[in-house]
């Protein structure tokens, strides 16, 4: 069996929509303010898709400047995840965005984790890697890319939600690296909680006679909402996440025999939900708030499945040889986290 090697982010990129979606603005839409939003929320804009942009658009854009970044032939990438909540429909965004990239034959597929997508994405891709390279000894590239579009299961006539939500995506190529490598990865989901945030009755069931086996023909879709239990998810959230930090360190000092601690993390990105649940987790694992990423949910709101990695652009070439967790929740509820280091 070959020895392991190092397998980390080699490029990274982003694609964020021109419109920008103000506090001031959404107080005409929905009776709320700019005080609330900020004091409750801490969002001051968000991104919105306008004509010409769609999930698939932004996921390439993203993933384009990722492959850029990195150096490589686009045709050497072997497995392309994406995840993704608001892609209601097939062939799978992954499959129109590998094609888009010129990518033959990878591996691609979306994953629906809630805003967690992006972590468990990049879970499989650096299993499969992994598993590349020790069973037949060959070194490949994965494209892990986060990306959603929020405004189009958003009810704009719900202030309770309406606020929150932006769209936008991020990429990462994943491959052999000389220093900045993965460490760890850890995600789980606990179904007992779906309930609290979720897109249901999306497709009308069309079987209107099940004795019969009479189907109704739909002539116009129904998009439903995003609904949620927006304090009953906050809980929830702070509570899994520090939980979700922790395993990741504990697998990885199990896995290696090392005795990493929280001490040892230098900084943290938390799904950007709300910035009351950021600080929340931030204060858990001791963290002072210049170690704790922010800036996404200021600028961006919760852009679910994209938050991870749109941040990871704000701090590029910033955080040389940093260990650093990323650490989501969302829908399912889904969650996980990836202990890594930044290259040197
Ligand atoms: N503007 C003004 N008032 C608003 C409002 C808005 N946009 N949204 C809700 N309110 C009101 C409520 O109606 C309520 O009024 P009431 O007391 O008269 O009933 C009051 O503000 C407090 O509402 P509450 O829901 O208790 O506020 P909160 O402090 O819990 O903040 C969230 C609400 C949604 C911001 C917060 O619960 C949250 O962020 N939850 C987690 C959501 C999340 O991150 N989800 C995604 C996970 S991936």
């Amino acid at each position: 069996m070959p020895e392991r090697i190092k397998i980390g982010y080699v490029g990274l990129g982003r694609y964020l929509p021109e419109n920008i979606l103000t506090n001031a603005r959404l107080e005409q839409i929905v009776d709320t303010s700019d005080e609330w939003i900020v004091q409750r929320t801490g969002i001051r804009t968000r991104r919105i898709m306008g004509p010409g942009e769609s999930l698939e658009s932004m996921a390439v854009a993203a993933a384009k400047s990722a492959i850029e970044n990195a150096g490589i032939d686009a045709r050497r990438i072997s497995v392309v995840r994406i995840g993704v909540n608001t892609h209601m429909r097939f062939p799978s965004l992954s499959s129109l965005v590998q094609e888009a990239l010129g990518i033959p034959d990878a591996s691609a597929a979306d994953i629906s984790a809630g805003c967690s997508s992006f972590i468990f994405s990049v879970e499989e891709i650096f299993n499969r890697l992994n598993f590349e390279w020790m069973a037949f000894g060959k070194k490949s590239y994965g494209l892990a890319v986060g990306t959603e579009g929020m405004s189009i299961v958003t009810d704009y006539s719900d202030r309770s939600t309406c606020v929150l939500f932006g769209d936008g995506a991020g990429a990462a190529v994943i491959g052999p690296v000389a220093s900045g490598e993965i460490l760890a990865t850890y995600t789980r989901t606990q179904g007992k909680y779906a309930g609290l945030l979720e897109l249901d009755k999306f497709m009308h069931v069309p079987l209107t006679d099940q004795r019969e086996m009479r189907f109704q023909r739909l002539e116009v879709t129904n998009y439903p909402y995003l609904r949620m239990e927006g304090p009953k998810v906050f809980a929830v959230a702070v509570r899994t996440m520090v939980s979700d930090v922790r395993m990741v360190i504990e697998r990885y000092n199990r896995a290696n025999g090392q005795q990493l601690t929280e001490a040892d993390i230098d900084y943290v990105y938390p799904h950007q939900a709300n910035l009351r649940i950021v600080r929340a987790v931030g204060e858990a694992l001791k963290l002072t708030p210049d170690k704790v990423y922010s800036d996404g949910v200021k600028n961006y709101g919760n852009t679910s499945a994209a938050s991870i990695p749109i941040g990871y652009i704000d701090n590029l070439g910033k955080h040389r040889g940093n260990t650093e967790v990323d650490v989501a929740f969302g829908a399912g509820f889904a969650s996980g986290a990836i202990l890594r280091k930044v290259a040197e």
